[in-house]
């Protein structure tokens, strides 16, 4: 029998010698599309290294996939299950897959890594215990450690071996604390993944060469004499630049405290000052805690893995409708929500006929695709051939006529239940019959707004966030008679463009600008109450929200919240119900009526601003008007009465039916109106706060006793409490 005989390969790893004793591990997980570090996997790796040190005669080592991707991370369906009961399991299973890849790395023969495809946290972490990364050119590839972003670490030695690599703060900053999903040309600027070839056959042939060139490998901190480059934590030049780090995280979550950035970087910091065995026991520890302590981490992790994945899935996409995809688009209105579409459709490939009342706005609108385009070819982002391809697919008119054949229309004229009712009037018999009738309005009832056309079947709303090419939501609204086919042509559609779509049922202002709205009248209210209004901001920051409260009013507008309390108290009247006056309308009403302060548009508003527009301070009338010097708020309180407002007002959407299923909840919440990152969205916030749904009813009834009725909770939650049920079941 040869030696090649003898060699076992695994369930998920399959091991080839060749007769020059490179022995090929091929990554390829029966069970899954993608590789993943579950548990299987862990033990061929462990039975794989032995395996590899008991080789007689090893020449090298090349490590790929049978995937379409290399690997695409740590088991987040194990890990989101582990708890504090947990810690010694988590730790021993992270210190088995470190040792192995320990084992690896120390073979003393030359061990490459072929990426065939992306390579994410785990699969990026079995890369870097390589002592060399080739990448194939493969535009769809991604390489980093995304872990932060899912309230986590990486546990497999990623923060060990980077800091090792490129430095304490370039590993801190430009790999592990953002996180970033990095196209290959970057991840070899930042020197994460070592070549590229331009297929797998010369990214092995290159593999080979290295093997040959090496015939003894090490890793550099594995050589005598080396030193973390940058220095230690104790060296001058890390001293000089330690700042930037605990200032970068300050910037990034504006004062909200985030477990898993602190974790990363004390893990980096305490592990850069002790031998490279010792770190990575310092990482596991904080892993650890991470994955069994931290709510945060079960949170983000349920939000931005579990439950996006589920929307892109199209969870809520009605089966049985072929894939569609939009030709040409008639965006109506060429204003700033209209241009932001324009771009967004051009970008992805659509035909756009950008229609407005005259040339000249029409134009003014593609203009605005002009600049981002402009912006693009200097930054690299765009070739210059690509981006005037983009602006000839933008067709600027103030003419009907130039609508035809559009599949597809997305109005966004002014805010007008009346104008919009005439320019789908006009649309409509020059489109396509069958064209999709998507209406981009904030706050209109749908089911209103297609009794404006012929085939209301066809009608749905297309609500984007401003700015459109940044906002990465797209919530749709179905009307009262939109057809399942429409509803399927407008989430294709919002994935064609390459935004996430939410799916909820009609209301007035839906979901997102209902909730949001309560967040910004909460904040209000306190003003009305006599709080100090920088106290205000600071809670808001604290929260973990992206902007402070009265900055964002001020830049939505002071009179769009008196708008639309005005509608909701006509529909009320309307519909006989009774209507329940906001504490924040008081001082909305004297902004604008008694101090003629509208926002920043206007260029006063809580604020002062300049003349070109830009935020000096406070307006100090404020103090002089409002503000009462005997009221102080616990912080807590003030940051709780903003985040249940939003939450208690989602359980509503729920109740009424606007809102369908959680993800869409949680993932609208975030992408579309700020609710904090680090709660995993608006239903798991009420979830996981501390005591489950019945710690939270308790706190909505302190909160009720102390600033109003509108925290007592709905009936459907307090019964789940009662229940000791979660609100998600
Ligand atoms: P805007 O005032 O910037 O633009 C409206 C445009 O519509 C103007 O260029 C106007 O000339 C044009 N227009 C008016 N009558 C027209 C007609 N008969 N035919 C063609 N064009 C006509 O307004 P904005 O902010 O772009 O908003 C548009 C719509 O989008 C509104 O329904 C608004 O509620 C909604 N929306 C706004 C958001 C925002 O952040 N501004 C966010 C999401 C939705």
């Amino acid at each position: 029998m040869t030696r090649e005989d003898n060699a076992v390969s695994t369930d998920t790893i399959t091991y080839d010698r060749d007769a020059d004793g490179v022995v090929t591990l091929t990554l390829d997980d029966p069970t899954q599309p993608v590789n993943t570090m579950r548990a299987q996997f862990v033990d061929d790796l462990e039975s794989i290294v032995t395996q590899l040190r008991g080789e007689e005669d090893l020449t090298g080592v090349l490590v790929t996939s049978a995937k379409s991707t290399f690997f695409a991370g740590g088991d987040l369906r194990e890990l989101i299950q582990a708890g504090p009961d947990d810690v010694e399991a988590v730790a021993a299973n992270s210190a088995r897959i470190k040792d192995a890849l320990r084992g690896l790395e120390t073979l003393g023969k030359p061990v490459v890594a072929v990426l065939n495809g992306t390579a994410l946290g785990g699969g990026l972490e079995i890369a870097l215990a390589c002592h060399r990364r080739i990448a194939v050119e493969n535009p769809k590839a991604v390489f980093g450690t995304p872990e932060v972003t899912l309230g986590l670490l990486p546990g497999a030695g990623g923060v060990v071996r980077t800091v090792r690599m490129l430095g304490i703060v370039p590993a801190l900053l430009g790999v592990l604390l953002q996180g970033q999903q990095m196209k290959l040309a970057k991840a070899l600027e930042v020197g994460i993944v070592d070549e590229a070839h331009g297929d797998l056959d010369a990214a092995m042939a290159a593999a080979r060469a290295f093997i040959a060139d090496n015939p003894e490998s090490h890793q550099p901190w594995d050589v005598k004499g080396y030193k973390i480059p940058g220095g230690g934590p104790s060296h001058p030049a890390f001293a000089a630049n330690s700042p930037a780090i605990p200032a970068n995280l300050k910037k990034q979550s504006k004062g909200a405290h985030y477990d898993a950035p602190h974790h990363i970087m004390c893990a980096a910091v305490e592990g850069a000052g002790v031998p490279v065995d010792r770190a990575f026991e310092i990482e596991t520890r904080y892993f650890v805690d991470l994955v069994c302590n931290s709510p945060q981490a079960k949170n983000m992790t349920q939000a931005f893995f579990f439950d996006l994945q589920a929307i892109n899935k199209g969870e809520s996409r009605p089966d049985g409708y072929d894939t569609w995809q939009a030709t040409k688009v008639a965006v109506l209105g060429a204003g700033m929500m209209g241009a932001g579409i324009a771009y967004q459709c051009a970008k992805s490939g659509i035909e756009v006929v950008l229609k407005d009342i005259s040339v000249e706005n029409a134009q003014r609108g593609k203009s605005y695709s002009e600049k981002l385009v402009a912006k693009g070819i200097e930054r690299g982002k765009v070739t210059e051939e690509k981006g005037q391809a983009l602006l000839d697919r933008i067709t600027p008119t103030a003419s009907y006529d130039d609508l035809a054949g559009c599949d597809l229309v997305i109005e966004a004229v002014f805010e007008s239940t009346e104008l919009k009712h005439q320019v789908f009037g006009d649309t409509e018999p020059v489109v396509a019959d069958d064209a999709l009738l998507g209406s981009n309005t904030s706050t209109l009832p749908i089911t209103e707004l297609a009794k404006g056309v012929e085939r209301p079947e066809d009608f749905i709303g297309l609500h984007f966030f401003s700015p459109v090419d940044k906002m990465p939501l797209v919530e749709i609204i179905r009307g009262g008679q939109t057809s399942d086919a429409a509803l399927a042509k407008a989430i294709d559609l919002v994935q064609q463009i390459k935004k996430t779509p939410i799916v909820v049922n009609d209301s007035r202002g839906f979901f997102t600008s209902r909730v949001i709205g309560t967040f910004l009248n909460e904040a209000v209210a306190m003003l009305a109450e006599g709080v100090h209004p920088v106290s205000i901001e600071r809670a808001g920051e604290k929260a973990g929200y992206p902007a402070a409260p009265l900055q964002l009013m001020d830049e939505l507008t002071l009179t769009l919240p008196r708008k639309i309390a005005a509608e909701f108290e006509a529909a009320a009247e309307r519909d006989g119900i009774p209507f329940e006056r906001h504490p924040a309308q008081d001082v909305l009403d004297r902004m604008v009526e008694e101090f003629e302060r509208e926002g920043k548009s206007a260029g006063a508003g809580f604020y002062d601003y300049d003349e070109a527009g830009k935020r000096t301070k406070l307006w100090p009338g404020l103090l002089e008007h409002v503000r009462r010097e005997e009221v102080t708020i616990p912080q807590e309180d003030m940051v709780e009465r903003m985040l249940f407002a939003e939450a208690l007002e989602t359980v509503k959407c729920f109740d009424e039916g606007v809102l369908i299923t959680p993800q869409d909840a949680n993932i609208g919440s975030i992408f579309g109106i700020g609710f904090p990152a680090w709660t995993g969205g608006v239903v798991q916030y009420i979830d996981q706060y501390e005591g489950g749904t019945t710690g939270f009813v308790a706190r909505c009834k302190e909160l009720a006793d102390r600033y109003g009725d509108r925290f007592v909770p709905p009936a459907s939650l307090a019964a789940k409490a009662e229940a000791g049920e979660p609100f998600r079941s």
